[in-house]
């Protein structure tokens, strides 16, 4: 930890912390003027690793562009806010007091409809991420933070343009849904709420998808690798 006048750097590093991100990235609580923020270095090389990782499954490059759409996110509300860009990282607003979703759902509290309004509020988000036309590529439950009552999306890592053609754009707005509804890792209830938000909030072209690919025995076996 370094202390210098007004600033304040801390390794980003609760239990809660290394066990939801990954080792792609390191993160860094800064204290400045005032505010708080969290710097998220990207490591490159595991990026690579991971690229490969999921390549197999987007089967298209995602240039590193995390700024961007956390920036477009942040706009409607649904992101924490873009204080600084850098070539392989970020500086963004530190949204205090929050738990991800994963970390909930790991208490096993999320048994009660309010815990499963969190879930609806996930899709809610989602759904509007894709309105602003971005595809998220990492749609975890552990990328969901609530703050208060709110749910927004982190992690834009893996981001990019939602593609316009409409076959494209169906089958990349049903693999973020695929992330969401596989990182639940099969509870029952949990499922059935998030299926339930997705008929009501997505047309029916883009759940048909989605249970296509819950049934596809490649993206089964995908799903395990999804938390
Ligand atoms: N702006 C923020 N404010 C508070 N917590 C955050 C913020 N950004 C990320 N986190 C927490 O840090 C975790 C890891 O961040 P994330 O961007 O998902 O990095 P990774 O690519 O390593 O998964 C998130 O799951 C969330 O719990
Ligand atoms: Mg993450």
């Amino acid at each position: 930890m370094g202390d210098v006048g007004k600033f304040n750097i801390s390794q980003y590093d609760s239990e809660e912390m290394n066990e939801n991100s990954g080792k792609g990235c390191s993160l860094y609580k800064v204290e400045m003027d005032d505010n708080s923020y969290v710097f998220k270095k990207r490591n490159p090389l595991e990026r690579i690793y991971k690229n490969l990782r999921w390549a197999g499954f987007w089967l298209e490059s995602t240039p590193y562009k995390e700024h961007k759409f956390i920036e477009r996110a942040a706009e409607k509300g649904i992101a924490p806010k873009l204080k600084e860009k850098y070539k392989n990282g970020i500086l963004m607003e530190y949204l205090e007091e929050t738990k991800n979703l994963r970390d909930i759902y790991r208490e096993d509290v999320l048994n009660d409809e309010t815990d499963f309004g969190y879930l609806r509020k996930a899709v809610d988000v989602l759904k509007q991420a894709h309105d602003l036309n971005i595809r998220h590529g990492d749609a975890a439950i552990g990328n969901f933070i609530k703050k208060d009552d709110q749910v927004y999306l982190v992690d834009y890592e893996y981001s990019a343009d939602l593609p316009k053609k409409s076959k494209r754009r169906t089958r990349n707005i049903a693999k973020d849904l695929f992330f969401l509804i596989s990182s639940t890792k099969n509870n029952k209830a949990a499922k059935e709420v998030i299926y339930d938000e997705i008929n009501s909030q997505y047309p029916s072209d883009i759940s048909n998808k989605l249970a296509k690919y819950e049934k596809n025995p490649i993206f089964k076996i995908i799903s395990k690798f999804i938390y």
